[in-house]
């Protein structure tokens, strides 16, 4: 892995000065206390099979907490065994909640649909039957590529009633990228709509999976397409089931059978280092116990008043644990909602908190940046009195935009949680609890009680307060990824290899004068756009693969809003055109081979590329000149003309 020590430019953020501890009202009826800190201190794996007991109903008790003998490849809670989609459906309806709302789904074009626990029980164990009629049983995957719509939260929970492990793809996500991950996960179905609305049009899904699996994909058996938008749709009678048709013909009855605790949940791919994405696996008991005890610790969830609102997509790791399972697991009410934060106006979050009276809001920094730029115009024209805790994940939020956050959307009254985790952890780690912390903007500050976090040097060593380096994990943790899909030794090599005996996140970090850490991004060729992980070998191979494309570099840049951006630097094949026409063209195929999220923002066109002596491309050299800074050392590049010429063909780059 390269990795470049983590710079010093965020050396300002650690002096920030600014104090926002609890109200004494909010901690008085806070659901996590400070002896929360000292208890799983005291007993970190007591602590843990506590809430493991305390939060999820069990069909057989584990025996044992924790089997880290085969480490890093953990068992959690041995023995015991209970079903995810019970836990999050049935179990509610059974102690008398059936009544209560589950789900308010706000379409983007303004429809709306609420689901009480009773009707999404009745809904998942429907479906559990329509998939179990279509041949899936324990164990199958399934490739999901919806948008966001109650089916989504359905199809994911029906899957996890039968045990058949669930693979997620973005519905941003290209034909290209969903046949990667049908066909690494060997997935037996697919299920999909006919489309969904974004800015105000209906946009189709179905002819990206009829794309992908033209592709080739002989695990593929069905395809089960929700109807959405209603869409003119190509069928294949064989192959294609109209979910409402499978739904209606199923049997409605449906009794969950329980599953080891260690039984696959799902997979869901994240980019690596690498080209090929990585299918992190996560199972059953380890995973759902720390989803719930984080969403109703970090988020202070007053189950029977609370409305919450996440505003992920269920494509990313956000969506599984805290719109589907932590949430459900708790039993608690949440609005989902379908479209972007400007459709049909750019009031249309504020709008929706004050219609449901939206008391928790979790959103990302890429939102509130550009919410700032839109205007505190906007949200002051809705009421947004109900909202008493906001959370912020994805990546770091810079100490404005948190102070904005809290001032503008929170009515400088709530606190703000700024929530530090990966598709890898499962669940939030590092974060502060609303009720104790007196919390820092732009910090996470502390690791969750139950949760050992550490920053070392390149020797591993501890570093002191007020010194940087890498953020490791010392101990294992319940939601940890299990591994891999179908790559072992990639799971050890990644994270258990830079630090033995110690998780790499991936991140630089720093401690500040208390011990608090912020968190710097990342250190590997892995970038943060808009809170979702792009790799810069994957925008690589994408421009590659095109005919025109001899050489490509791609670097995140600092972008105001998204965070980062890909800049990319491309060397053209002998013959091939320059000017605005390839620029476009090489764009709009990167979105083509990965999804629009991973166009470049900017393409330049160059003789050569930065390299070492031994043939290494030196992207630190190219972010400087992406990022517009003076091009740093260059002692090490083989031939020191070369970010001259770079340099100066820059003037006549095309930005779009
Ligand atoms: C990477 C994980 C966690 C769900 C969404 C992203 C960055 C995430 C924070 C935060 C600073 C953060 C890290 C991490 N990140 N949250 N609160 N502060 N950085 O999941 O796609 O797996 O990405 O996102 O760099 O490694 P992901």
């Amino acid at each position: 892995m390269s990795s470049e020590t983590p710079t010093t430019s965020l050396e300002n953020l650690s002096r920030e000065e600014r104090r926002f501890p609890p109200s004494e009202e909010f901690a008085a009826g806070a659901i996590a206390t400070a002896d929360l800190y000292d208890r799983a201190a005291a007993d970190r794996e007591g602590f843990w099979a506590e809430q493991a007991r305390d939060l999820l109903t069990w069909s057989t008790d584990f025996t044992q907490t924790l089997d880290w003998s085969k480490a890093p490849f953990a068992r959690w809670f041995v023995g015991g065994e209970l079903n995810v989609a019970y836990n999050c459906t049935d179990r509610h309806v059974e102690a008398g909640h059936g009544d209560r709302v589950a789900l308010h789904f706000e379409g983007e074009p303004g429809d709306t649909r609420s689901y009480t626990y009773a009707e999404l029980t009745a809904a998942v164990k429907r479906a559990a039957n329509a998939l179990q009629d279509l041949g899936i049983s324990k164990g199958d995957r399934v490739a999901i590529y919806l948008p966001m719509i109650p089916e989504a939260v359905i199809a994911m929970l029906a899957c996890a009633r039968l045990g058949a492990p669930h693979s997620v793809v973005f519905g941003g996500f290209s034909a290209e990228a969903l046949h990667s991950r049908i066909e690494d996960a060997q997935a037996k179905l697919v299920i999909t709509s006919d489309g969904g609305y974004r800015r105000g049009k209906p946009s189709a899904l179905k002819p990206a999976v009829d794309a992908a699996l033209a592709k080739g994909a002989p695990s593929v058996k069905h395809v089960l397409v929700v109807k959405r938008t209603g869409q003119d749709v190509e069928w294949d009678d064989a192959r294609d089931v109209w979910w409402d048709d499978a739904l209606a013909a199923a049997a409605p009855e449906h009794t969950a059978q329980p599953m080891d605790a260690e039984h696959p949940l799902f997979i869901l791919y994240t980019s690596g280092t690498t080209g090929k994405p990585k299918g992190i696996l996560h199972t059953s008991g380890g995973y759902l116990t720390q989803c719930a005890y984080t969403h109703k610790n970090v988020f202070d969830l007053h189950r029977d008043t609370d409305v919450y609102w996440c505003t992920a997509d269920i494509g990313w790791v956000t969506g599984h644990s805290y719109i589907v399972y932590g949430p459900l697991a708790n039993g608690a009410t949440q609005v989902i909602y379908e479209g972007t934060p400007d459709t049909p106006h750019q009031g249309r979050f504020w709008e929706i908190v004050q219609k449901y009276g939206v008391t928790i809001l979790y959103t990302a920094p890429t939102a509130i940046r550009t919410f700032m730029k839109w205007g505190e115009d906007i949200p002051a024209k809705f009421d947004l009195s109900s909202l008493r805790v906001l959370g912020s994940v994805g990546e770091p939020i810079n100490p404005e935009a948190w102070v904005w956050y809290r001032r503008v959307i929170g009515g400088d009254r709530t606190p703000v949680v700024d929530t530090w985790w990966q598709t890898e952890t499962g669940a939030i780690m590092i974060s502060p609890l609303p009720g104790v912390t007196a919390a820092k903007p732009g910090s996470a500050q502390v690791p969750l009680p139950g949760i050992s976090a550490d920053v070392l040097d390149d020797e591993a060593h501890s570093v002191p307060d007020g010194g940087g380096g890498y953020l490791v994990l010392t101990e294992p943790w319940p939601s940890m990824l299990r591994g891999i899909w179908g790559d072992d030794e990639r799971y050890q090599e990644t994270y258990w290899s830079r630090f033995p005996g110690m998780y790499f996140a991936g991140d630089g970090a720093k401690k500040d004068d208390d011990g608090d850490i912020w968190l710097l991004g990342r250190v590997d060729d892995v970038m943060n756009v808009s809170g979702h992980r792009l790799s810069t070998t994957e925008i690589e191979s994408a421009l590659v693969s095109h005919p025109k494309v001899a050489e490509a570099a791609v670097v995140g840049a600092t972008d105001d809003t998204t965070g980062q951006a890909p800049c990319a630097f491309v060397i053209l094949r002998g013959g091939a055109e320059q000017g605005d026409d390839i620029v476009t063209e090489l764009r709009n195929h990167v979105a083509q081979e990965i999804g629009p999220i991973a166009k470049p923002r900017q393409i330049m066109v160059v003789a050569e590329l930065p390299k070492t002596r031994s043939g290494k491309i030196m992207r630190r050299l190219l972010r400087d000149v992406a990022e517009k800074r003076e091009v740093g050392d260059v002692t090490t590049l083989a031939d020191t003309t070369v970010m001259d010429l770079i340099k100066s063909g820059m003037s006549t780059s095309t930005e779009s």
